[in-house]
């Protein structure tokens, strides 16, 4: 049973972890969830019934959980929850979205909070890290900050949906983008979303 860690900061783009988690919980996965303070208040101003309680909010947005599914919930102050060690195995972490804030603190080691700590293990013991990056236009320190996350082995991941598969709805392209990110951490195949004829009939 995979373990993946998910991680949702104040940056706009609540849809897209609202479609990962989704994903991930349909399927045999135990979901290791921590959302900063920026992040509540985020969700909570663009995803309609925005509640602290995640399970009763993703059935509300039409998740079906796997019967093996597990949701676990993190204080993001809480250092000593197990994600804020390294002994802590797991099979990837997503940061989405990712705000040029935690970005700047997981760029440069600094962590204030359990998402930036689970971060910085994630990367000092070699596993995956995806970090969903949203801001537009972006600063020479947002990218010296991507380049210096990039160098330590994260993998930078824009939240930038593509338009190629005609999406109708912003569902559609929430899903897409967080199929990607599955997809990324193991959880989907990597032919799901491959460029192929049939994904593209109108
Ligand atoms: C409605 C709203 C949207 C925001 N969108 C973004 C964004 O897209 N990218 C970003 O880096 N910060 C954004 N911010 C600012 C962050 O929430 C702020 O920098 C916060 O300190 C980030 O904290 P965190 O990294 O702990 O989540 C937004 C704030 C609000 C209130």
């Amino acid at each position: 049973m995979k373990n993946i860690i998910v991680a949702i900061c104040g940056a706009s783009g609540s849809i897209y972890a609202v479609n990962l988690l989704k994903i991930l919980l349909a399927q045999p996965v135990r979901v290791h969830l921590m959302v900063s303070e920026a992040g509540r208040r985020v969700m909570a101003h663009e995803v309609p019934g925005f509640a602290d309680d995640m399970a009763g909010l993703l059935t509300e947005q039409g998740a079906i959980f796997h019967e093996d599914a597990c949701l676990r919930l993190y204080l993001p102050d809480d250092h000593g929850a197990g994600p804020a060690s390294g002994s802590f195995a797991h099979d990837g972490m997503a940061v989405i979205p990712c705000s040029m804030n935690t970005l700047a603190s997981i760029a440069n080691g600094i962590t204030a909070n359990l998402i930036h700590r689970a971060a910085d293990v994630t990367l000092k013991e070699g596993r995956k890290l995806l970090l969903c990056i949203r801001e537009t236009p972006l600063s020479l320190i947002h990218i010296d900050n991507m380049a210096r996350a990039a160098r330590s082995g994260a993998v930078i991941m824009p939240l930038c949906p593509g338009f190629y598969f005609k999406p109708r709805t912003m569902d559609d392209l929430g899903r897409a983008m967080a199929e990607r990110a599955a997809v990324h951490l193991g959880v989907l195949s990597d032919s799901f979303s491959q460029w192929g004829e049939e994904s593209f009939d109108v």
